[in-house]
């Protein structure tokens, strides 16, 4: 028997709707494996939080987190409460940063029955791997002087062990996807920290000859995104052009409700962190509505990271059976509620007779 345990953090706005039903189908998940079970323990860490307590989490939020195999996270901002860059800093960034989680994924997949803004979508179905802890992202710099004589100095910080290890990461799952890698850059206008990270590349490829792989703009990139998603596979990117992307990725799939996250620590010593792509959806928080395919499709990502790859794969395929129904949410065009979709996906998934 495998017993997980999972920190659950509903965070603030849809955060607390879609959460408690992707651990009800988390539960259903148990049920049908027969080998493993979730213990889930919830953190009322949020902006609410905030107000009663001055701080985003308690003193001590990481040490209570750190035993757990997993953090399961919804969404975390109200800005009518406490400043955005205080909520997201003061808890989600934190445990992304102290739990060292280096390495972000983001799947975005043509889901059946979902429209794509593209007009010929095609069946494009790619993984972008960014590097979640350095590069243009670093707090290195600062500013001097001020009115006309002002100076802001950002710099991006490259490790060859950072990009190293984001890049292995990229090609380990690879060979058990398209065995394809699309490396970003932007080594024709960025001189130093690009061409190094080309360098990285090439030297890293030549240990997975069975991997095809190309290296594209980052620019030419996005507009293949939208052009001709469908001739991609794993894309590795620094943690800008990443984020960038994966934007993209979400976009072109029809909701920023359905995209999932995973950000992993891949030293073994902290848990990761798996959270939908979407905030906390102020507009229509209260109504039952929002769409839970994103924080259940991050659900999924956890099974994977937990070695249950064919019982994500099973999951996604039972998402795909409700949505090509047509049973989905307002922002998908439906008229059904977030429990309803999570209801019909637990009966699709549990549909299974038998799961070996
Ligand atoms: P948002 O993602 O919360 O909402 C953007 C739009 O997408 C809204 O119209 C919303 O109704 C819709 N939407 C988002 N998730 C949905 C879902 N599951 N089902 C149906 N519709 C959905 O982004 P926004 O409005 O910019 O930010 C709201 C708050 O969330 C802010 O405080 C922001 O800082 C925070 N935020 C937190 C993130 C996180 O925790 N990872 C990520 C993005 C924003
Ligand atoms: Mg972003």
């Amino acid at each position: 028997m495998k017993d997980l345990t999972i920190a659950s953090i509903p965070g603030d706005g849809i955060g607390k709707e879609v959460v408690p039903q992707a651990e009800r189908l988390l539960k259903a998940v148990a049920e049908l494996h027969g080998g493993i079970t979730f213990d889930f323990t919830s953190f009322p860490w949020s902006s609410d939080y905030y107000v009663e307590h001055g701080m985003m989490m308690p003193e001590d939020g990481l040490e209570q987190l750190k035993p757990f195999d997993a953090i399961f996270l919804g969404a975390v901002g109200n800005p009518n409460l406490v400043p955005d860059h205080i909520s997201l800093w003061g808890l989600l960034i934190k445990i992304r940063r102290e739990f060292e989680q280096v390495i972000n994924i983001r799947p975005a997949k043509v889901l059946q029955g979902i429209q794509s803004p593209l007009a010929n979508p095609k069946e494009f179905d790619l993984l972008v791997v960014r590097e979640n802890s350095e590069g243009e992202y670093s707090s290195s710099g600062g500013r001097i002087h001020s009115g006309e004589d002002e100076v802001a100095i950002q710099n991006a910080i490259f490790t060859r062990k950072g990009t190293e290890r984001t890049m292995r990461y990229a090609f380990e799952l690879a060979l058990k996807r398209g065995k394809q890698v699309t490396s970003t850059t932007k080594s024709n206008g960025i001189i130093h920290s690009m061409p190094f990270w080309d360098e990285v590349f090439q030297e890293v490829s030549k240990d997975y000859e069975g991997v095809r792989t190309d290296s594209q703009h980052i620019d030419a990139l996005a507009a293949f995104f939208v052009t001709k998603p469908e001739q991609f596979d794993v894309i590795v990117a620094s943690n800008l052009f990443g984020d960038i992307l994966t934007d993209i990725g979400a976009a072109i799939m029809g909701s920023i409700g359905i995209a999932p996250a995973a950000n992993i620590n891949v030293n073994g010593k902290y848990p990761s962190m798996f959270e939908p792509v979407h905030g906390s959806a102020p507009d229509i928080l209260g109504k039952g509505i929002a769409n839970p395919i994103g924080q259940i499709w991050t659900a999924k990502l956890m099974l994977d990271q937990f070695g249950e790859t064919e019982l994500g794969t099973h999951l996604l395929e039972s998402i795909e059976k409700v949505t090509s129904k047509g049973i989905v949410t307002p922002d998908l065009g439906g008229s059904h509620s977030t429990e309803e979709v999570t209801s019909e996906i637990i009966a699709t998934l549990l549909n299974k007779k038998q799961y070996s």
